[in-house]
């Protein structure tokens, strides 16, 4: 495999985890990085001695030695950098949202399509040990008809109030909770039951915690709850919030107050829930509990995403998190809200 040379842009913590998946991988070079920020950029200089480090984003781009991108900018920056990172021919990895809506990335399917580059988002939970397990599991039909799913991704006192406020700002994140963390709970429930093509969506969002944002502008919600419908007739529910009361069966956790994150899939022969990973099976009527087995010593979901990545890059595989499905994972948060503004279920066309 060809050893690609690889740009990171965006030296936050997704930036780093993508610069570590590198090393850890060897199969790639960290040529290039670029930040803003004096410190983020001496840090990631000093720790993987990257050959050229920028400021400007730009100018990396404009290096003929760099193969691929892996964008970690604020959300807003996704679609001006990958489009102009596709125009100077670099492949792209970049972080979720994909962008700040499905227009946005119908053009970066486009265009990538048509330089032929592989475009990619990032969802590293995809390949984490439990969801592998499971997508196995399903795949062999252990769950025989799928109709239903749970996504939930709910924190009692999260509200991101780093990265200067963008996070609460609609017109430099494009959303809050649904777009920083609902993003991923759907995005895992979608995967699991194989990325049907959704067809309408009732939802409804609201900002009930303004006292428990940082200083600066919010104007997005905290809190998202959805009903979607597939082509496949499945539907799944989902709940998203930064900063919900919740009950105390849900464990603290370092950061963000209590968490509670799970996907469950029901089928007509059984179910699965992720956390913790179990089958639950129909054996005549009865419902048995099957641990299954999810491997812990391989590498860690940014490395297998990367790895993926990088032998799209040289042939070897497709993209596991393609631009279709970016486009059809922005067509369900565009119509989240959408359908929340309307005050009724909204089609997606
Ligand atoms: N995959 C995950 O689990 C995960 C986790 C956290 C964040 N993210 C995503 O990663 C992205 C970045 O999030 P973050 O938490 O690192 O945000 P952040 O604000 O902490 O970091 C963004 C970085 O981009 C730099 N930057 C901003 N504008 C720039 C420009 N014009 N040129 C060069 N550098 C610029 C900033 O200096 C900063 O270091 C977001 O889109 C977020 O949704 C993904």
């Amino acid at each position: 495999m060809k050893k690609v040379s690889v740009g990171i842009i965006g030296l936050g913590w997704p930036g780093q985890m993508h610069a570590q998946a590198l090393r850890a991988l060897g199969q790639a070079n960290l040529y290039a990085c670029a930040d803003l920020d004096d410190e983020r950029r001496a840090a990631v200089e000093k720790e993987y001695a990257p050959k050229k480090c920028y400021s400007d984003y730009h100018e990396l781009l404009q290096d003929r030695h760099v193969d691929a991108v892996i964008i970690c900018l604020p959300n807003f920056l996704h679609f001006p950098a990958t489009l102009a990172a596709i125009e100077a021919g670099k492949h792209v990895l970049c972080e979720k949202p994909p962008t700040l809506n499905a227009a946005e990335m119908k053009v970066l399917r486009e265009e990538a399509t048509k330089r032929n580059l592989v475009y990619c988002f990032s969802r590293q939970f995809r390949f984490s040990p439990a969801m592998r397990a499971a997508k196995k599991a399903i795949d062999e039909g252990r769950l025989g008809k799928i109709y239903h799913a749970q996504a939930t991704f709910i924190r009692s006192r999260g509200i991101p109030s780093w990265g200067g406020g963008w996070f609460t700002e609609k017109k430099r994140s494009g959303g809050g909770a649904l777009i920083d963390i609902g993003i991923h709970a759907l995005d895992a429930v979608w995967f699991l039951i194989g990325t049907p093509r959704p067809v309408s969506v009732s939802a409804r969002v609201f900002q009930n915690f303004p006292q428990y944002a940082g200083p600066g502008i919010f104007d997005v919600e905290d809190a998202a709850y959805a009903f979607i419908r597939f082509e496949n007739d499945a539907v799944v529910q989902l709940e998203t919030c930064w900063a919900g009361n919740l009950t105390d069966d849900v464990p603290p956790r370092r950061y963000f107050g209590q968490e509670l994150v799970n996907s469950v899939i029901y089928g007509t022969k059984g179910s699965i829930r992720l956390n913790p990973l179990t089958l639950f099976e129909d054996r005549q009527g009865e419902i048995a509990k099957v641990p299954l087995d999810a491997t812990q010593d391989e590498p860690s979901g940014f490395e297998l995403q990367m790895r993926n990545f990088l032998r799209a890059i040289n042939g070897q595989a497709e993209p596991v998190n393609n631009a279709d499905q970016a486009v059809a994972l922005m067509e369900m948060i565009d119509a989240i809200y959408a359908s929340s503004q309307l005050g009724r279920e909204v089609p997606i066309a």
